[in-house]
């Protein structure tokens, strides 16, 4: 693609959002009980009868590592065959046994109430071009989580609100969210541990790397990536395969090496406030960090850190406001996302008030491989969500996603952030295969529309 089509394409991409969200507000598309998270409503035309419904039970993972895994702690490897064996020829229906323990015996003093599972409904299906994944799950948040990094204006400063339920437990401000990790075969032992391999020791969350630490990594730290923190990795990135490895990066040419052979997962995550308004969810992999595919991404910052000042603000003529009131969060009649180039104008100080609120983050249309979830439709009815997921079987960047096809099978794993959680206080799934249509061969077999 062009640079030229790129511009032309996200151009009718924003002006389709921007007469699309008109139109929603126009029709005040959303009942006391029911919100289209989606500012342009679109739903792909499925007829979901014809789809068989999966039921799965997610399960909170609580401090249970890669390496706790693969240790002797864990009992699974007294037995013969372990390396070959996947969780669920182990575990088999145990996930709300394994949550409801691992809730129990983990340091969640700020999380009392934390349920140690979610049932969830899935429906997998494909066509020609795209696979579908639906899933409905009752949330515990009270309602959909519009709003993530949140800023309130004394009169004077702005200053950051809220947080995850772990760090704010009574007024959390913060998103939930739906993400699948899939591979393609290439990533040794992902069909048996499948997200476990991406979770470690050191990790937010999970001890003990510290900022100063993270930063005099090769290849992570400040000479390459400038990370401050160590997220999602995968095993084959470290010169050690097992323990405490966080810190034993292989070089910056072994790990370009292994993303060229196509040794990373794909990672996408649907965002209740980041990528939900925009009909969209990030687009990421995992191989030596959780990165971003590349491009431009669905969401920014609207916050300078410099200035200390919002970016942008509501532009009235669109939103009939500058600012949120505390009052706006929970109130479904209005559209509180802040889409660049559709409901934004530049942040003027003189327009709000003291006590008002503006959102810390930007939607935006994303360019470039990082654009490639575009079209996921998402709503929130009666404390459910539902997510519809649809994704070009073939992105066409194959350097940082996994390129699928009719027949294939592949692994997946998902994870559901909910109750305005982050890091690994979500539910996940144990990995799981699907092949893409009925001839295919997999744990689940997606059905084909026309
Ligand atoms: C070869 C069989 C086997 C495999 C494969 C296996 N496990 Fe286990 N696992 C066990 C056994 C046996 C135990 C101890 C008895 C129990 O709690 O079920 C255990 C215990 C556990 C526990 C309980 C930990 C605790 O604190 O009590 C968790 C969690 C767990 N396994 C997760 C996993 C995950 C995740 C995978 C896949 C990445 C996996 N297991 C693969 C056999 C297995």
């Amino acid at each position: 693609m062009t640079n030229s089509n790129m511009t032309n394409a996200t151009r009718a991409k924003k002006s389709m959002l921007l007469t699309l969200l008109a139109g929603t507000a126009l029709v005040a598309a959303s009942t006391a009980n029911a919100y289209n998270m989606s500012a342009d409503n679109i739903e792909p035309d499925i007829n979901w009868n014809d789809v068989p419904m999966i039921e799965k039970t997610l399960f909170f993972p609580g401090l249970i590592t890669y390496d706790w895994i693969n240790s002797p702690e864990h009992q699974g490897t007294l037995r013969d065959g372990f390396e070959s064996k996947t969780c669920t020829s182990c575990h088999q229906g145990e996930e709300k046994g394994l949550g409801e323990q691992l809730v129990k015996h983990d340091r969640l003093d700020r999380m009392i109430d934390k349920a140690g599972f979610v049932d969830a409904e899935f429906q997998f299906a494909n066509d020609a071009e795209h696979i579908y994944v639906k899933a409905t799950w009752e949330t515990q948040s009270p309602a959909p989580a519009r709003m993530h990094d949140t800023f309130l204006y004394n009169g004077n400063k702005w200053t950051k609100v809220g947080g995850d339920r772990g760090k704010n437990p009574y007024s959390p401000i913060y998103e939930d969210r739906f993400s699948i990790m899939i591979d393609d075969g290439k990533v040794d032992q992902f069909t048996q541990q499948g997200c476990w391999m991406s979770c470690h020791q050191g990790m937010r969350d999970l001890g003990p790397a510290t900022a100063r630490d993270v930063l005099a990594l090769d290849v992570i730290g400040a000479a390459d990536l400038n990370k401050k923190d160590i997220r999602k990795y995968l095993p084959d990135t470290r010169t050690e395969r097992y323990g405490i490895n966080w810190d034993k990066v292989k070089t910056r040419d072994e790990i370009d090496q292994l993303k060229a052979d196509g040794k990373f997962v794909d990672l996408m995550q649907w965002r209740s406030t980041r990528s939900a308004p925009t009909n969209s969810a990030d687009d990421g992999y995992v191989l030596e960090y959780r990165l971003f595919d590349e491009g431009k991404n669905i969401f920014a910052w609207n916050f300078n850190s410099k200035t200390n000042l919002p970016k942008y603000m509501f532009d009235k003529s669109v939103t009939g406001f500058y600012a949120l009131n505390e009052e706006d969060f929970d109130d479904l009649s209005k559209r509180i996302a802040l889409i660049e180039g559709v409901n934004t104008m530049p942040y003027d100080a003189r327009k709000i008030e003291a006590g008002q609120y503006l959102q810390g983050r930007i939607n935006r249309v994303a360019e470039g491989s990082a654009g490639d979830n575009d079209e996921i439709f998402s709503e929130w009815k009666d404390g459910q969500y539902t997510v519809i997921f649809k994704r070009k079987l073939d992105t066409g960047h194959p350097q940082d996603d996994k390129i699928m096809e009719v027949g294939g099978t592949y692994d997946f794993n998902i994870a559901i952030h909910d109750g305005q959680t982050t890091t690994r206080f979500h539910y996940v799934t144990f990995p799981f295969t699907v092949g893409i249509g009925e001839t295919a061969q997999g744990d689940v077999v997606t059905t084909t529309i026309k």
